[in-house]
C-alpha cells in the first residue's frame, strides 16, 4: 500500500463501537411504557406505537440499523426542516431570517398567542405559522408545480422516491382548522404573500409523506455531509447552507423542549408528532428513531432517549 502511494481513508467510526450503542438503546427502551401516540389527527392515533427503529449513517456513507427501520410513518414536522432548506436554496439565508425571524417562540408549535405577541415576526421555521410561511415562500406559480418541487427535494435526501400517505393527509386536511387559521394570521401580518389555504394544504401534504428510519437517518446524514447525500452522492444542498439550516434546528427543533434537548446532547434535531426524531452530529453522522408514543411536548420519548445516548456514546456532541 505504501508503495502505491494510496492512503486508505479511515472509517469514522468502529462497527463494534456503533453496534454496541445502537443495540444498548434498543434493548434499554423497547419496554417504556412512557407517553402515547398523537391523537389530534385522528389517523396517527392508529399507527402501531410499538414501532421502534433505529438508524445511523456516518457522514462516510456506513448504514447501521436496529428494529423495525422499514415501516413507514409520516413525516410530519421533521419535513419543516427540509422545506426550508428549500427556500435558503432559492433565496438564500436572509429570505427566512428576514421575514419570518429564527427566534424560538418560547410557546408550543401551533401556538396562535406566539403570532400575536411578535404580530408574526420571530417566528422560526420549525413551529407551525414560520413552517407554512416557509411553505409559501417555495417559488412556483401553480399548487402542482411547487409540490414538486418540495417533494422531488425530499426525494433527493432520501436517495428514493417518497409517497404521501393517503390517509394521513385526508385525516389531517379534514382536521387542521387550527393550521388555516395559522396561516390565514400569517397573511394577515404580511408574511405569507400568497393564498394561504393553498400554503397550508401543501404545508400538510408535506406532513404527510411516508418516511421509515433509515430514510430519516439519510436525510439527516445528508446534513451531517454538507448538505451531500453520502449514499447517492449528489450534493442535495450548498454546504455553504447547512449551518444555518443546523442552527432554526438547534434553536427549536424540539419546540419548547429545545433548549433541554441541547444542553443533554449538543446535536440540532427535529422532531414530528408521527414519532420520528433525526439529529445531526456534523461531520461525523445523521441517526433517526421512529418510536410514536410522544411527551406533553409533542416529542418521541424513546427516540430522545435512544438518540441521546447514542450520540454521547459516539461522542458525536459538537459543542
Ligand atoms: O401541523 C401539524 O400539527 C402537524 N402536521 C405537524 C406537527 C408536528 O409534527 C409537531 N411535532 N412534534
Amino acid at each position: 500500500l505504501a508503495l502505491s502511494g494510496v492512503t486508505q481513508a479511515r472509517d469514522l467510526f468502529k462497527q463494534s463501537d456503533v453496534e454496541a450503542a445502537l443495540n444498548a438503546a434498543y434493548d434499554n427502551y423497547k419496554g417504556l411504557q412512557e407517553g402515547k401516540n398523537a391523537d389530534y389527527i385522528p389517523a396517527l392515533a392508529k399507527v402501531d406505537s410499538k414501532i421502534y427503529g433505529i438508524v445511523l449513517v456516518t457522514a462516510d456513507g456506513k448504514v447501521y440499523t436496529k428494529g423495525d427501520v422499514t415501516t413507514e410513518v409520516s413525516i410530519q414536522s421533521i419535513s419543516k426542516v427540509f422545506t426550508m432548506a428549500k427556500v435558503i436554496e432559492e433565496s438564500g439565508a436572509d429570505s427566512i431570517f428576514n421575514n419570518q425571524g429564527v427566534d424560538a417562540t418560547g410557546q408550543a408549535f401551533n401556538s396562535i398567542v406566539a403570532i400575536e405577541q411578535n404580530k408574526g415576526a420571530e417566528m422560526n421555521a420549525m413551529v407551525n405559522p414560520g413552517a407554512i410561511t416557509a411553505t409559501s415562500m417555495v417559488k412556483g406559480e401553480t399548487y402542482d408545480e411547487i409540490w414538486g418541487k418540495i417533494s422531488g427535494f425530499y426525494n433527493d435526501f432520501a436517495g428514493r422516491q417518497l409517497t404521501v400517505l393517503s390517509d394521513v393527509y385526508q385525516s389531517e386536511a379534514e382536521s387542521n382548522q387550527r393550521n388555516q387559521a395559522i396561516g390565514r394570521l400569517m397573511y394577515a401580518y404580511g408574511k405569507i404573500k400568497s393564498n394561504p389555504d393553498r400554503a397550508t394544504d401543501i404545508y400538510t401534504r408535506q406532513c404527510s409523506v411516508g418516511v421509515n428510519a433509515k430514510d430519516l437517518a439519510i436525510m439527516a446524514g445528508t446534513l451531517a455531509n454538507g448538505g451531500k447525500n453520502p449514499l447517492t452522492g449528489k450534493q442535495v444542498v450548498k454546504t455553504e447552507n447547512v449551518p444555518e439550516i443546523l442552527a432554526v434546528m438547534a434553536t427549536a427543533g424540539l419546540y419548547d423542549d429545545s433548549g433541554k434537548w441541547l444542553y443533554r446532547t449538543g446535536l440540532p434535531a427535529k422532531s414530528g408528532v408521527g414519532g420520528g426524531i433525526m439529529a445531526v452530529s456534523p461531520g461525523k453522522f445523521g441517526i433517526a428513531v421512529i418510536s410514536p408514543p410522544l411527551d406533553s411536548a409533542g416529542n418521541s420519548v424513546r427516540a430522545q432517549k435512544a438518540i441521546a445516548d447514542i450520540s454521547n456514546a459516539l461522542g458525536g456532541n459538537p459543542l
